[in-house]
């Protein structure tokens, strides 16, 4: 089968796609899947340079999650039969054609998604429901201000938050990005590549500032946006794409009785599995309702890996790129 293969820790360019031995049949409580579309995320692009909290050791296949069917499930797997339409999670082992993996790892697919939807879908919504519901508690009513809104966990938060009937200002890089972002649900809408979003901010909130802030570009864009919370803020702490983890001034938080609080999907699963599950049931019939749409911006053939990740790196992705792989 071809499969993306990291032989060393590289740049997007580093990748080689190749042919690589096919998984056997499955084990006891493991499930085969034909791979028919994998999502494709900033964290793939840290795992391939050795950037990311978790190293494998090279060589790897990359990909974390993916959509495909079944093709044959191990003993003792319950509830999963060949012809599925499955949502697959990988740590990693998604950027090629047949994967082995757990049936805990498999869930259904919602009808009313495409395979390209389906792949990018559950890391981003996952972290976007968990960080709103769980790391914010957020209330109806309430501001929620979206940082990265045109990527992979900006989009899916801005369309949850509006669905738990928050006020969303939303932020990106370019105005292009920021149109599909409106398209979304934000009622509205900061190009914070010109002159910052505080005044702004401040100016939408009637000068009380946001509710919470969800943020997963850190540095300069979170020191910034302690200057424009209201009393009893949120601070959501997701990711550093901006390259640089932020500082939290202590006597900020203390003067607005405010929260800064670190989300780690992977740490959530693995110390509140059952509540990780009743969480990803949840979206999953969010999806199935139509009630959130994943946005697909970009899709590449697996060969194309590089150029997929690039569109990642050059700030160019607005909600998730996707590979098509059979
Ligand atoms: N905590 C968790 O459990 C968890 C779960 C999933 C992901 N994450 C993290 O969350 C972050 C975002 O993930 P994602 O999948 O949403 O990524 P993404 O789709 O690539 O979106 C990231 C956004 O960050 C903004 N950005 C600002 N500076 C950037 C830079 N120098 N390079 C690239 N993007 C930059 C971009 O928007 P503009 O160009 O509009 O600024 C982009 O839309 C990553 O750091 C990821 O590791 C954390």
């Amino acid at each position: 089968m071809r499969a993306v293969l990291c032989k060393t820790f590289c740049k997007p360019d580093g990748l080689v796609v190749e042919d690589f031995p096919e998984p056997g049949a499955p084990g006891p409580g493991q499930v085969k899947v034909r791979i028919a579309a994998a999502g494709v995320q900033f964290v793939d692009v840290l795992m391939i340079a050795g950037e990311y909290q978790f190293k494998p050791e090279p060589p790897f296949i990359p990909g974390m999650e993916a959509a495909g069917t079944v093709e044959a499930v191990g003993n003792g797997v319950r509830g999963i039969a060949p012809g599925d339409k499955v949502i697959t999670r990988h740590r990693p082992g998604a950027f090629c054609e047949r994967a082995v993996i757990d049936a805990s790892a498999v869930l259904p697919m919602p009808e009313n998604l495409s395979f390209a939807q389906a792949a990018g879908f559950t890391s981003a919504y996952s972290t976007a429901y968990h960080s709103l519901v769980q790391g914010a508690r957020l209330q109806p009513g309430e501001t929620v201000l979206v940082h990265g809104a045109a990527g992979g966990i900006g989009l899916a938060a801005v369309q949850l938050a509006k669905l738990m009937g928050a006020t969303v200002i939303a932020t990106a890089s370019r105005d292009d990005k920021l149109e599909v972002v409106g398209e979304n649900g934000a009622d509205h809408l900061i190009n914070y590549s010109e002159g910052g979003f505080r005044d702004k901010v401040k100016a939408l909130t009637g000068g009380r500032g946001a509710d919470v802030v969800y943020d997963p570009v850190g540095g300069d864009v979170f020191d910034e946006s302690m200057r424009c919370i209201n009393w009893g803020a949120r601070l959501l702490i997701l990711g550093f794409t901006g390259g640089r983890p932020a500082l939290a001034k202590t006597n900020h938080l203390l003067i607005k009785g405010a929260s800064a609080i670190g989300i780690r999907m992977g740490g959530f699963n693995e110390h509140e599995p059952e509540l990780a599950r009743e969480n990803m049931n949840k979206i999953l019939q969010l999806a199935a309702d139509g009630k959130v749409k994943p946005h697909v911006s970009h899709t590449f053939p697996l060969e194309e890996v590089a150029a997929a990740m690039q569109v990642i790196v050059d700030r160019k992705l607005v909600g998730k790129c996707v590979l098509e792989v059979t």
